[in-house]
C-alpha cells in the first residue's frame, strides 16, 4: 500500500563546504530521510563521498540515512557503510552479478535493503528479489549528477513497481530519484511513489527556503 509521502533531500545539491550544517538544516526543515549519493567514478561518471564522510555527518541528524550506492563492486564496501551509520543501503540492480547476495548482505548487517533501477532496467529484473527488499528506488534520471531532467517514460515503470509492491504482504518504500521538482513530484506520487528524493528542489534558495521547499514538495503531492 502506498504510504504517506516522505521527502529525502539529496545532499549532493548542498554546499559541500558546510555539509554538517546543511544536513542539520534540512533535518530541522522537515526532511524525512537524508539521501546520500555515493559515486565511484566507475559505475557512474562522477565521484562523491565515502563512509568516512557519512560517519562524520551521523551526529548532525537523527533521521534515517538513506544511502544510495552507485558503486561497483559493492559487496566488499557494505560493512563500511553499515558501520558509518547508514540505515537504508540501496544498491543498483546493475552493479553486480549477484544482486540477491548483495541484498542479503545488507540485511545481515542489520540494515534496510534497497534496490535501485536505472532508467533502462526493466521492473522484471527485480521480481525475483522483491522478497529481500525494504525499498525500491526508480531512477528518473541516469545516475551520476544532480540537476538533470526527469525522464517521463519512468512514470510507467513507477506504476509497475507499485503493482509489484502491492502484491507483497508488507511495507516496502517506493522511492523516486532524479529531476523531482514541484511539477514532477505530484505526478510521481500519482504513479505510486511514496518517497521523493529531491536535491536541487530542496536546496534552492538557501537555508531559509528549505522548509518551504520540503513542505511544498510534500503537500503538493497528496496521495489520491
Ligand atoms: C543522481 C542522484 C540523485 C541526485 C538528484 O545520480 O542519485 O540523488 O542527487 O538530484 P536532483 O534532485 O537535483 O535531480
Ligand atoms: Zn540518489
Amino acid at each position: 500500500m502506498q504510504q504517506p509521502v516522505r521527502i529525502a533531500p539529496s545532499i549532493l545539491a548542498s554546499d559541500f563546504a558546510k555539509l554538517g550544517d546543511e544536513v542539520r538544516a534540512v533535518t530541522d526543515a522537515g526532511a524525512d530521510y537524508i539521501h546520500i549519493d555515493v559515486m565511484d567514478g566507475h559505475f557512474v561518471p562522477n565521484i562523491t563521498i565515502g563512509p568516512d564522510v557519512i560517519a562524520a555527518l551521523r551526529d548532525y541528524s537523527d533521521k534515517p540515512f538513506d544511502t544510495h550506492l552507485m558503486i561497483s563492486p559493492v559487496d566488499s564496501y557494505l560493512p563500511a557503510f553499515a558501520k558509518a551509520g547508514a540505515d537504508i543501503i540501496t544498491v543498483q540492480a546493475e552493479a553486480g552479478p549477484h544482486l540477491h547476495r548483495s541484498l542479503q548482505n545488507v540485511r545481515d548487517l542489520g540494515k534496510k535493503a534497497g534496490v535501485a533501477l536505472n532508467p533502462a532496467t526493466p521492473v522484471e529484473s527485480i521480481e525475483a528479489v522483491i522478497g529481500e527488499v525494504d525499498l525500491v528506488l526508480v531512477m528518473t534520471v541516469n545516475p551520476g549528477f544532480g540537476g538533470q531532467s526527469f525522464i517521463e517514460s519512468q512514470l510507467e515503470k513507477i506504476r509497475k513497481v507499485r503493482a509489484l509492491i502491492d502484491a507483497e504482504d508488507r511495507t516496502i518504500d517506493l522511492e523516486v530519484d532524479g529531476g523531482i521538482n514541484f511539477d514532477t513530484a505530484p505526478r510521481a506520487v500519482a504513479a505510486g511513489a511514496d518517497v521523493l528524493v529531491a536535491g536541487t528542489a530542496t536546496f534552492k534558495g538557501g537555508s531559509n527556503a528549505y522548509a518551504g521547499n520540503i513542505a511544498r514538495l510534500r503537500d503538493g503531492s497528496t496521495i489520491q
